[in-house]
């Protein structure tokens, strides 16, 4: 039995790492275990500009523990007004890595979200020719849909309907919650990927609502049945490139989630690669954990892999029930459970 395992140096190709006294608390959680990670862009007001991104990269790098070695990777927020020009420029000046889509009303900040697909056609057209990664927030939100069946549904009239339109867009399914999701990345071509969080690896809805209601569990895409978890295990741990680390940890005060309209999000930075190692180990795949946390992401955005390694070894990690952070607390993922693999360096 490992006892010890070390890889390269993985990174998170989905964080929200906030702004102001919120990020000066947590980008160091991300920044010790990872070496670059795309950053979120729905602040308030959201990042939908090249001077906004810099800007916002260099809060972030201001705000890095000192021994920090930490590269952000900036994402443009798409709007219906979006400029496909500074898209570009973004792009080519390499202050933009990817552009992220959120329907409209879908989470936290995505009010400025598109609220038509066709409202960005001539975005969607440049990146496709730059080869540009759209990162999507994969919902529907119409009032009529069933917030478990919004997944699918996005597949069916958003999702499908663009790539048959710009089969060569690079696109990745974020934050993949659904058996369907799983099917329709692996059966799209090579220009489709999707990040899987923690979260949805561990847990299935039930630990949102059985025996009270948790809102530490509550994130979007919520967690949906069984079925649809077990089908993201075996597609984290398969080994296809398709498919890589992404935690969207999502901090929010302990008081905005414990609250009678609770914030979606779940915080796992501080434990994010014990909590994924843990389910490789479950499902007998730690020789797949390196690809999935430090290969598959690089290969899909053509980046460089990297060359640092980091080490976990087989050791009691107990999280605790809580982070401070500024003058509240965030409770992390698995608050007072232990984790049996401990990151070391
Ligand atoms: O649970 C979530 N929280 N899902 C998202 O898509 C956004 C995120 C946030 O920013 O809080
Ligand atoms: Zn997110």
């Amino acid at each position: 039995m490992t006892d010890s395992l070390t890889i390269r140096r993985p990174d998170d190709w989905h964080v929200h790492l906030r702004d102001g006294a919120m990020l000066e608390a947590v980008v160091g959680h991300t920044a010790r275990q990872f070496a670059r990670a795309i950053v979120m862009p729905n602040l308030s007001p959201p990042v939908t500009t090249v001077a906004a991104a810099e800007a916002y990269r260099d809060r972030i790098v201001a705000a890095l523990p000192g021994e920090a070695d930490f590269t952000p990777l900036m994402t443009c927020y798409l709007t219906n007004n979006t400029d496909p020009e500074e898209v570009r420029r973004g792009f080519e000046a390499g202050v933009f890595t990817a552009c992220k889509l959120y329907p409209a009303g879908a989470t936290t900040n995505s009010d400025s979200g598109v609220t038509d697909i066709g409202n960005i056609r001539d975005v969607l057209e440049t990146m496709a020719e730059i080869g540009m990664v759209l990162c999507v927030h994969g919902e529907v939100t119409h009032a009529d849909i069933d917030i478990f069946d919004r997944e699918a549904v996005f597949i069916e009239r958003v999702l499908a309907p663009l790539l048959n339109d710009l089969p060569q867009l690079k696109v990745v399914f974020e934050h993949l919650t659904s058996e369907e999701g799983v099917q329709f990345v692996e059966s799209a071509g090579a220009n489709v990927a999707a990040t899987i969080t923690p979260q949805h690896l561990h847990i299935n809805r039930n630990a949102m609502l059985v025996g009270g209601m948790r809102p530490h569990a509550y994130c979007l895409p919520v967690a949906k049945r069984e079925k649809h978890r077990l089908a993201l295990r075996r597609a984290a741990t398969s080994g296809s490139a398709k498919f890589f680390l992404g935690t969207d940890s999502a901090p929010h005060a302990r008081e905005a989630k414990e609250s009678a309209c609770g914030c979606a999000g779940i915080f796992n930075a501080p434990f994010a690669l014990e909590s994924y190692l843990a389910v490789f180990e479950e499902e007998n795949a730690i020789d797949a954990f390196e690809g999935f946390a430090s290969e598959h992401g690089p290969a899909f955005y053509g980046l460089p892999l990297n060359e640092g390694r980091v080490t976990l070894e087989r050791a009691d990690c107990d999280v605790p029930e809580a982070v401070e952070a500024d003058d509240t607390q965030l409770v992390p993922f698995h608050a007072g459970e232990t984790l049996r693999w401990r990151f070391v360096a």
